[in-house]
């Protein structure tokens, strides 16, 4: 499996957003995904220079 830290701030990885993903009970657009994503995680909490490589992966994850 490929993991690795997407929000260095916050030392969130691939794999923790996969499993915030998982968390979730329906899914309705990257944007609802990604709040939730962040309140589980707090990704992008920090600097927010992780914020576009979040909602890739996180549509990444979802095409899966
Ligand atoms: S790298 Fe994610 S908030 Fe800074």
């Amino acid at each position: 499996m490929n993991n690795y830290e997407i929000c260095h701030c916050m030392g969130v990885t691939y794999a923790d957003v996969e499993d915030a993903l998982h968390t979730m009970t329906s899914f309705t657009d990257v944007l609802s995904a990604f709040q939730h994503v962040q309140e589980i995680t707090h990704c992008s909490t920090g600097c927010g220079g992780c914020h576009d490589k979040i909602l890739d992966a996180i549509s990444e994850i979802m095409n899966k």
